[in-house]
């Protein structure tokens, strides 16, 4: 292919599913691949690119991808890895949005940095990090974030946000929102800075870790352990998208009212939940869809996985709009059953 005039190189008509972890079927009228910032400001330029609605695209591994998108795919490419800064009590590094999340944290772990052990092998690009706001483990992105450098798609502008300008909530930020005030579409997050402090002690006060600490009889791991631990629980829980298509959990562990806990644990007391600071208690969405005995079954090709209620998985061809099939029917039961609405974590298209 001779190289483009304007140095971007476009594609027509473009499968997805190998750019979708769910390995979903949609094709893109156009993608556009952005390997730098000047990239992103040739789509804003560009005569037919820069006005069209766009979905910026990094590994897929939080996306469903329920038709084909009309708009104008933008698979952020974005390399690069550095130390900014080593203050006395942190260091700051930086990773390109293209980068794989999970390669980072073995990285800045062999560099002698410690701090994102929690959140090894999680799938997913370094850009798509703070759009969701991962989290795993007891640590979420927010814990170790500095800031983060970003394209403005209609402006072509640069700007860098601090974590209040990110609005990090629950698997959420602005990235995530539409509407005023929303990025969702509208900025290209290019990359990502992260504040690891050193003498940050290991987190290890969610369940499965303390279930480590107990059966190794470690009760000071280092992050290498920690990291290993992380790895090793994720492994059992949860397929490996290139074996079985999936995107994590599907749903958000819902939020609800102390009032409306002890009602649901007066029903059913065995309810897996935990007391937030706010007074509210956030229920294990997992434990509510498997208590309605979906564990294992399928809609279609579209099934939940057997170790883990939390994660839809493709049994092999699904199509989006029977992932959307099965994950309505799952909130419909948990209503029924619990008077619950769960909300889908990934973003759905
Ligand atoms: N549970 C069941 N049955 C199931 C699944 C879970 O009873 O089929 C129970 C478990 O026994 C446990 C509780 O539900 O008591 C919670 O399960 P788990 O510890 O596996 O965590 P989770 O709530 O399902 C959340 C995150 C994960 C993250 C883990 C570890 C959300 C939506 N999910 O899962 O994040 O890895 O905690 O921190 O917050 C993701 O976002 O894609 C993701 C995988």
């Amino acid at each position: 292919m001779p190289p483009p005039a304007n140095g971007l190189t476009i594609e027509r008509g473009v499968s997805l599913r190998a750019y979708n972890t769910f390995g979903l079927p949609a094709v893109a009228h156009t993608l556009v691949r952005v390997a730098s910032d000047i990239d992103v400001r040739r789509v804003v330029d560009h005569r037919e690119l820069g006005r069209a609605k766009k979905l910026i695209l990094g590994a897929g591994s939080n996306l469903i991808l329920s038709r084909d998108p009309l708009d104008v795919v933008v698979r952020v490419e974005i390399m690069g890895r550095r130390l900014v800064r080593a203050d006395a009590d942190a260091v700051v590094v930086e990773a390109g949005a293209g980068e794989t999340w999970h390669d980072v944290v073995a990285w800045a772990l062999e560099q002698g940095w410690p701090g994102l052990e929690n959140l090894a092998l999680i799938p997913g690009t370094v850009g798509a990090a703070p759009v969701q706001n991962i989290g795993a483990y007891g640590v979420e992105l927010k814990d170790r974030f500095d800031s983060l450098d970003a394209v403005d798609l209609v402006t072509g502008r640069g700007v860098t946000l601090d974590a209040a300008a990110c609005r990090f909530g629950y698997r959420d930020s602005v990235f995530k929102r539409t509407g005023f005030g929303g990025l969702a579409g509208k900025s290209v997050i290019t990359r990502v800075r992260l504040r690891l402090p050193r003498a940050a002690a290991p987190v290890l006060g969610y369940l499965d870790l303390e279930r480590k600490v107990a059966e190794t009889g470690i009760r000071a791991p280092d992050a290498r352990t920690v990291f290993d631990w992380v790895c090793a629980i994720r492994r059992s829980k949860l397929p490996d998208p290139r074996e079985l298509g999936n995107v994590g959990s599907f749903f958000k562990n819902p939020v609800v009212s102390a009032e409306q806990c002890k009602d649901i644990i007066a029903r059913d007391p065995h309810i897996v939940h935990y007391a937030l600071a706010d007074g509210s208690f956030k229920l294990a969405a997992g434990w509510l869809i498997d208590a309605c005995g979906w564990k294992g079954k399928s809609i279609g090709r579209a099934g939940v996985y057997d170790k883990q209620a939390l994660v839809l998985v493709n049994r092999g061809g699904a199509s989006g709009a029977e992932v959307l099939v099965l994950a309505r029917a799952i909130q419909e039961s948990v209503y029924g059953r619990f008077g619950i609405r769960l909300e889908p974590e990934p973003v759905v298209v």
